[in-house]
């Protein structure tokens, strides 16, 4: 009998959603003789049996657009706010899953969404995950969709920043996205030519940015464009946020934890400030104009580059053929040119971040590129 499967994305959006949707759609109904339905408005949409039918016709035109067709949202399925209260939306799940008679449920999205994806799984519901975020941080796949159309993005805005830097003779800061990781800043940090690049995982002394761009001074040069990740900190603020963790982590009680998070949400709130005072910090050290600019949203906007295009091609219609085999609880992980399915439990909680003898890293030191340490 043929197979029918649901299909929906999570998250935040990113470039190459709908060419995953669409490669998955049309080899499950074209080459594997499936019927496929999407759930809109991701694990909402899911646990509130909402969605319409896939077909040739809406699976159409929509490979160059950006975003997702499906919408999304960043809900925890065990832990929903539904009604105003918080509610464990597995057992409605389940229901939807039966009611539809579901073969597979196709999960579209980064970390969050594969800890979904493992929580649907150990509840007994046949589910796979298709790995999309623009930050590349989950673990196990050699690539994320979404990464390099952001990378395109932040590329060109920290070249557009040399322009104006050099005009002005000012300090200017690029805030990039990537979450915890600072695989997003790395890449355009080196390929838009930044004079500092800060990152997550290398935590940075104000004394060395400023000695890199007092260098820069002594040569001639009174400009410097800063890349710096969003999730990058200084030395004495990265302990502050890991010893926060810890506390979450080691907390006896749930109020102790609910308490311990609190505390953790307060720095991550207040650390939305950091590249004004990090501008402000290196105006006083260096005597140069300092600006700001967060590039934000722009990053996930608009149409995927060819490559977000191919492999969430690549990725989709692999996600059709595992299906068909019947292979669930894995995520269907991008590898060398194709995929492989790696195990869910392997993958969810898991974060990759740039590792500190990464070649990229080693490529932007020989480059003459500060990294703050
Ligand atoms: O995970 C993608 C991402 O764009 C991160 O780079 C960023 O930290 C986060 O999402 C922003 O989340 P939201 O869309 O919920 O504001």
């Amino acid at each position: 009998m043929a197979k029918r499967i649901g299909i929906l994305t999570a998250g935040g959006d990113a470039p190459g959603l709908n060419a995953a949707i669409r490669g998955l759609g049309k080899a499950a109904i074209g080459r594997h003789g499936m019927e496929v339905i999407g759930f809109r408005g991701g694990i909402r949409g899911l646990a509130e049996d909402q969605w319409d039918v896939l077909d040739k016709d809406s699976l159409s035109g929509i490979l160059t657009l950006g975003g997702t067709v499906l919408g999304t949202s960043r809900d925890k399925v065990h832990k929903m706010m539904v009604d105003g209260e918080q509610r464990d939306m597995i057992p409605a799940v389940a229901e939807v899953v039966e009611r539809n008679k579901l073969d597979c449920l196709a999960l579209l999205g980064g970390g969050g969404t594969a800890k979904n994806a493992l929580r649907l799984h150990e509840a007994g519901l046949p589910v796979v995950h298709l790995p999309k975020t623009i930050d590349k941080d989950i673990a196990h796949t050699d690539n994320t969709f979404g990464f390099a159309t952001a990378l395109e993005i932040a590329t060109e805005a920290v070249d557009r920043l040399h322009s104006t830097a050099h005009s002005h003779h000012r300090v200017i800061i690029a805030e990039i996205m990537g979450h915890k990781a600072g695989w997003l800043t790395l890449g355009a940090g080196i390929a838009g030519g930044a004079d500092v690049i800060l990152l997550p995982e290398i935590p940075y002394r104000l004394e060395s940015i400023v000695a890199t761009i007092e260098r820069r001074k002594e040569k001639g040069t009174n400009f410097s464009v800063v890349a710096v990740a969003e999730g990058a900190r200084d030395v004495a603020a990265t302990m502050e946020l890991e010893a926060a963790e810890a506390l979450v982590r080691s907390a006896p009680t749930p109020e102790a934890k609910a308490s311990a998070k609190q505390h953790r949400r307060n720095i991550e709130d207040s650390h939305r400030e950091h590249p004004f005072r990090l501008a402000r910090d290196l105006e006083a050290a260096t005597g140069l104009e300092a600006r700001v600019t967060i590039l934000g949203y722009v990053q996930r906007g608009g149409t995927p580059v060819a490559a977000d295009r191919l492999l969430g091609s690549v990725i989709g219609t692999a996600a059709a053929e595992m299906i068909e085999a019947g292979e669930h609880g894995v995520m269907v992980a991008s590898c060398g040119e194709g995929a492989a399915a790696v195990p869910l439990e392997d993958v969810a909680g898991q974060l990759a971040l740039v590792p500190t003898d990464h070649p990229w890293i080693r490529t932007a030191r020989d480059v003459g590129t500060g990294l703050g340490d």
